[in-house]
């Protein structure tokens, strides 16, 4: 179950690679996908210095949070927040801490990608 949730999250970035592939379906155990998506989720190269992957903050050992109080973004910005952890994302009706208007994981992806209050992977403009 869980590995199926954590599947659909990096799923996301599978879809922007391939936008023009159709929408993956909201949970996968396909373990070729979940295999793929791990790969992704652990790529620097999706930040804007080549510094920090989503797993940098979401790290499987410890619950897909980084055991910080508070986030540390690729540049080294802080965030007033505390990583959520990724159990289970697919399939909450919002995500993030107060984020009501985040209510998929296609629209979510767009802030750890190209936030800049605060920056986290920093990609915007690469
Ligand atoms: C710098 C650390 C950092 C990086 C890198 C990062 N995140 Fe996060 N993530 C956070 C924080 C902090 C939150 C909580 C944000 C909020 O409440 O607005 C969060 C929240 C989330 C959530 C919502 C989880 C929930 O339980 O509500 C998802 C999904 C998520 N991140 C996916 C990703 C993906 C996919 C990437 C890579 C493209 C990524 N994150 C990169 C720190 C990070």
């Amino acid at each position: 179950m869980m590995v199926a949730a954590i599947g659909a999250a990096w799923l996301l970035l599978l879809v922007l690679v391939c936008a023009s592939a159709p929408p993956p379906p909201a949970m996968s155990s396909d373990r070729a996908l979940v295999d793929l998506g791990a790969a992704l989720s652990a790529e620097p190269a999706l930040s804007g210095n080549g510094t920090q992957s989503c797993a940098s903050c979401h790290q499987g050992a410890r619950a897909f949070t980084d055991g910080r109080p508070t986030a540390l973004g690729s540049t080294g910005e802080a965030n007033t927040l505390n990583t959520a952890s990724l159990v289970n994302a697919g399939e909450l009706p919002a995500l993030g801490w107060a984020r009501p208007d985040l209510t998929s994981l296609e629209a979510q992806i767009a802030v750890p990608l190209f936030g800049t209050h605060p920056v986290e992977l920093g990609a915007g403009g690469h």
